[in-house]
């Protein structure tokens, strides 16, 4: 029997359409899914929408309908476009299908009767857009901390789940089990939580005030709390408490959230599941927050990304790879699309693009286009050929899935593509080609790189299943064998005598108007530039000291409105530079830039600061433009 695997995604209310933080959470769980089910683990995947409560409400009137056509408008979307991502939910659930509602009765029903939940007055500051009841303090200067508006004083009567008695219980369980809550960092901001008192938690809303809701099963004056009703998703989902699904998934479950709702799902939903006497969840794995401009991406801020036109500009896979590469699962990312076109321009297209066409030219030019035989001894006198790092690829790569650190899987592929980068350069096949007795050794070098590419494709699928299947299938692979962890490390799968594809390229560079001079007008000084000034010889270059430098700091300087202080780091030292480049880069723009600077200049005084250097920059139109490395490398590193 193949061993389960369960994940889920939060499901997202439905007051708004998708956008990219969304599409986060959802592709880390697709690629989760994807990884498993290479382990020819038996894998489940939900994801939905959270349909009830006040904020659909006031959605809905806002376009006129109810809030149930408005539910269903907007579930759609999320529905559809999952796949559009190439994510493969196994399941949708949406918190409106009649048998959610009948298991989140039921549930209620079993904690009433166990006595957890009790009737009372209660009088307390109430924020409408969260739907809570906050304490002094929670608040931040008075204010809720997520919507910054004073929260209103209510009274009212409402049914209460004894949170409260369960705060031991929990604080010792998550003590031992340390990898309930993933990263550690929020397992830890769990645990300060419990240090102050736990409040019982009020799980209903009178039907005066709200009607959008599930009716407690025990008084039809009241619907549910959305939390409560959302959380058991998870569980009514997999047909609990019957379900085949419930028994074979549930022990296996990984919910993935952000940092925004890891209360609800430390906290809260682990005492619910206690309360009704039900296995508590294996994991919890929290991400940060997609930012831009440093705040948050919220529907409230009106700052959101829309996944489809970056899928429409870049490409799907393009779109998964820069996402799961450019967050560290667990800490924030801030999203520009500079950022993505630059990853796609230097991974993508460069180091894994070029390599593969490359790889595929040599093949046709040598060996027409046909997978050459590999003699075992060929192999066993150059026994590390890249065998051993694929090897230990695919092992570095094989552990931070599983800990879903997809980040870190992807950058231990990258190494490897470097690697075998460099191996083209350093075995050189166009020499080997030139003689018959190192046409062995130039067969041997072909088929490495090729059973390489083959591994490359195989670990990309759950980030990049498109790539990977034209990867394969260029390479003359049987795909529908081939997704499997098992399969794709067993070096020497590649069979000789098959047919590769002709070289195409995977990724196309995207060219910023900056990156194609081509489409831009001709810098007007160009064709003077003969004219312009004196042949030099290679011995005047050799006379600069051109470095790497990574700028750590910048500030404007007092009336000098073209210069900035920048601080930064070469190989050596940390110095000051001056440059002319205030009206074209802010501080902030240029902090983190690698430049090009000439680090043996004589220092000079420039408005009363000493400038040790200079940086290169090109400038047209008055717009200027520094000169920065095309791959990052250390600082202090030559330029020549
Ligand atoms: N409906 C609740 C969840 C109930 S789960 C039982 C909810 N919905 S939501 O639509 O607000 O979605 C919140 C989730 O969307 C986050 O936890 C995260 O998964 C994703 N994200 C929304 N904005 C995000 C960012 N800016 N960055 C990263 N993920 C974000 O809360």
């Amino acid at each position: 029997m193949r061993s389960p695997f369960y994940v889920t995604t939060p499901i997202y209310y439905v007051n708004a359409k998708p956008h990219l933080g969304h599409t986060y959470t959802t592709i880390s769980a697709d690629v989760a899914r994807r990884f498993q089910r290479m382990l020819n683990k038996e894998t489940f995947f939900l994801t939905g929408t959270d349909e009830h409560g006040d904020k659909i409400v006031k959605a809905a009137q806002k376009h006129h309908v109810t809030p149930a056509a408005y539910a269903d408008q907007i579930s759609r979307l999320f529905k559809d476009l999952w796949p559009e991502l190439t994510i493969e939910y196994d399941a949708f659930i949406r918190t409106t299908d009649p048998a959610h509602i009948r298991i989140v009765t039921h549930v209620l029903q079993k904690i009433y009767e166990a006595g957890d939940i009790y009737h009372s007055e209660y009088e307390g500051l109430y924020c409408f857009d969260c739907e809570r009841f906050y304490t002094e303090r929670e608040l931040s200067d008075g204010k809720c901390p997520d919507h910054g508006t004073t929260p209103e004083l209510i009274r009212e009567s409402n049914y209460f789940f004894k949170m409260s008695r369960y705060q031991d219980w929990l604080i010792g369980y998550i003590r031992e089990n340390p990898d309930m809550i993933r990263p550690e960092r929020y397992r830890n901001e769990v645990l300060g939580f419990l240090r102050e008192p736990l409040e019982d938690l009020c799980i209903s809303r009178p039907k005066s005030r709200l009607q959008w809701g599930i009716t407690l099963p025990f008084d039809v004056n009241y619907v549910t709390y959305v939390w409560f009703d959302a959380l058991i998703n998870y569980i009514s989902a997999l047909g609990y408490p019957e379900g085949n699904n419930f028994q074979k998934f549930w022990p296996e479950v990984r919910h993935i959230v952000a940092k925004d709702i890891l209360k609800p799902h430390g906290i809260y939903w682990p005492i619910m599941l206690k309360a009704a006497g039900i296995d508590i969840y294996k994991h919890l794995f929290v991400h940060g927050y997609w930012n831009i401009d440093e705040s948050k991406m919220s529907k409230s801020l009106g700052n959101v990304i829309d996944p489809v036109a970056l899928k429409a500009s870049y490409g799907v896979d393009a779109l998964r790879y820069f996402l799961m590469r450019e967050m560290a699962f667990g800490l924030d990312s801030n999203f520009s699309e500079t950022a993505l076109i630059q990853r796609i321009n230097s991974d993508l297209a460069n180091d894994l693009g070029n390599l593969f066409s490359r790889v595929l030219a040599m093949v046709h030019k040598y060996f027409a286009g046909i997978v050459p035989e590999c003699s075992t001894l060929e192999t066993q006198l150059h026994g590390r050929d890249l065998q051993n790092d694929a090897r230990q690829t695919a092992e570095t790569f094989a552990t931070a899935m599983e800990g879903f650190e997809f980040h870190k899987a992807l950058i231990a592929i990258w190494d490897f593509i470097s690697i075998m980068n460099k191996y083209v350069d350093a075995t050189a096949p166009w020499d080997l080609a030139k003689k018959e007795d190192s046409r062995h050794r130039l067969k041997e070098v072909l088929y490495n790189l090729l059973e390489g590419l083959r591994i490359v494709a195989g670990l990309l699928y759950p980030v990049m299943p498109g790539t990977a299947s034209t990867m394969t299938r260029d390479l003359g692979v049987d795909m529908d064998h081939f997704f499997f962890m098992d399969k794709i490390v067993q070096w020497g799968l590649l069979r000789p005598g098959t047919r590769v594809a002709k070289p195409a390229a995977l990724f196309p560079r995207i060219d910023t108007q900056q990156e194609n001079p081509s489409t831009a007008a001709p810098n007007k000084d160009i064709n003077n530039r003969a004219a312009m000034k004196p042949e030099i010889t290679l011995e005047d270059i050799s006379k600069m000291d051109l470095q790497i430098a990574t700028v750590m700091a910048a500030a404007k300087i007092p009336k000098a409105e073209k210069l900035l202080k920048l601080e930064v780091q070469t190989g050596q030292d940390k110095r000051t530079i001056v440059a002319g480049i205030a009206k074209s880069y802010s501080p902030e723009e240029i902090i983190g830039k690698q430049v090009v600077i000439v680090a043996n200049l004589k220092p000079a005084k420039l408005m009363g600061v000493r400038s040790e250097g200079m940086l290169l920059a090109a400038v047209s139109d008055g717009i200027t433009s520094v000169v920065t490395p095309e791959k990052s490398v250390p600082p202090g590193t030559t330029v020549r």
